[in-house]
């Protein structure tokens, strides 16, 4: 066996003999077998089974009654139960064209990675099945928080939350792998640095069916990502509130001296701008200074974003108050949780890029 796919359905009946007629279709020559890990609450089981009847490559199907982990879980016991090292994991819905799976093979057989990723996000990829505005931006938005949180071991990858990627077993530890919900192949990159390629492709549009995707998948994927990282993130946030602290403090002093409220607040503030900054570079980004350049083009950069978002936060807030009559030190919370997101992800991002 060459390669075997893992493909997760739940109630996808109606693009199962699709599905597996475009695999025929396009790996021929390649010797393969189909595993569906399905949970379905429907007669898919029984679609599948007549399929694999009719089909010249072996389709197996993995049913199982307690749906463990979900769509991750159900990859996970895909890969576990795979005959070849080398594993495809796709949807069942077609919206990942089997057609691009010669071209995850072709760049694997260069032979110097452990992962392709079929990509919606690189040059030639397409993202237009994602339905809606709302979901584009979503998945653009919580791709880049991701790349953030793991600027590392996602270095490369455009692309952490697509479901559609070939992977070589071996190179993978399966039993550290905690899958929850839909984000299988990040959990894959976050744990372990693979050596990692990228296809472009076309995310198609379903062929029948609805998404199983959803507002409680997406809570789910925030709590996978913080149990994920922890670490950074949360340092950040504390030398942010220690920032914080220090700067009312330091213009609390200030004004008792007799300053200006007004130049006491600046003069706190950048004080805090610079000390935040070296706290980041020992405490909390310390293991990506080495890769990033010069200490004074980071700080550069830093104190530019600091004082811009200072400058920017302020009027946003006159805006919000203005405009909603919510009070105005709930909208203050709120602007200082979305600049400390912000905040957050131009360090990781731009500031420390390798
Ligand atoms: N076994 C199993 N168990 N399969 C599931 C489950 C489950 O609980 N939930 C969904 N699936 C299967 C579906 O049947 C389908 O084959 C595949 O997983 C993807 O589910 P969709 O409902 O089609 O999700 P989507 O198209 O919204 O999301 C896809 O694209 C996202 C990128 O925007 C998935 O590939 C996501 O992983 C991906 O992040
Ligand atoms: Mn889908």
């Amino acid at each position: 066996m060459d390669l075997s796919l893992i493909v997760p359905t739940f109630n996808e009946g109606p693009n199962v003999r699709e599905l597996l007629r475009r695999l025929a279709q396009t790996l021929d020559g390649t010797a393969y077998e189909v595993i569906f890990v399905d949970d379905s609450t429907d007669d898919t089981p029984d679609i599948i089974r007549a399929a694999a009847a009719e089909s010249d490559a072996p389709v197996r199907l993995i049913h199982r009654t307690e749906a463990a982990g979900g769509l991750g879980g159900a990859v996970v016991a895909g890969v576990q139960a795979a005959s070849a090292d080398w594993c495809v994991v796709m949807d069942g819905d077609l919206q990942h064209p089997p057609e691009v799976i010669p071209q995850l093979l072709a760049r694997a057989a260069r032979g110097d990675v452990d992962v392709v990723v079929a990509s919606r996000y690189i040059s030639g990829g397409t993202s237009k099945g994602l339905a809606g505005a709302v979901r584009t931006a979503v998945s653009r938005l919580s791709t880049l928080l991701t790349k953030a949180m793991f600027p590392r071991k996602l270095h490369g990858c455009s692309d952490p939350m697509t479901g559609f990627f070939l992977l070589h077993r071996p190179a993978i530890d399966l039993d550290t792998l905690r899958p929850r919900g839909f984000k299988i192949l990040l959990e894959i990159l976050a744990r372990r640095q693979l050596r990692l390629a990228e296809v472009p492709f076309d995310f198609a549009e379903r062929h029948a069916g609805a998404s199983k995707a959803s507002f409680t998948q997406g809570v789910r994927f925030l709590a996978q990502l913080t149990m994920l990282r922890f670490g950074r993130m949360s340092a950040f946030a504390v030398v942010g509130g220690v920032g914080a602290v220090a700067n009312l403090a330091i213009m609390w002093a200030l004004i008792a001296l007799g300053m200006e409220y007004v130049w006491a607040a600046i003069i706190a503030s950048e004080v805090t701008i610079i000390s935040n900054f070296l706290l980041l570079e020992y405490l909390v980004f310390a293991d990506m200074r080495a890769d990033s350049g010069l200490m004074r083009h980071r700080f550069l950069k830093s104190f530019t974003f600091n004082n811009l978002e200072a400058v920017i936060r302020i009027p946003v807030l006159w805006v919000i108050v203005e405009a909603t009559h919510i009070p105005s030190v709930v909208a203050a919370a709120l602007t200082l949780v979305a600049a400390f997101v912000v905040r957050f992800v131009f360090h990781a991002l731009i500031v420390y890029a390798p």
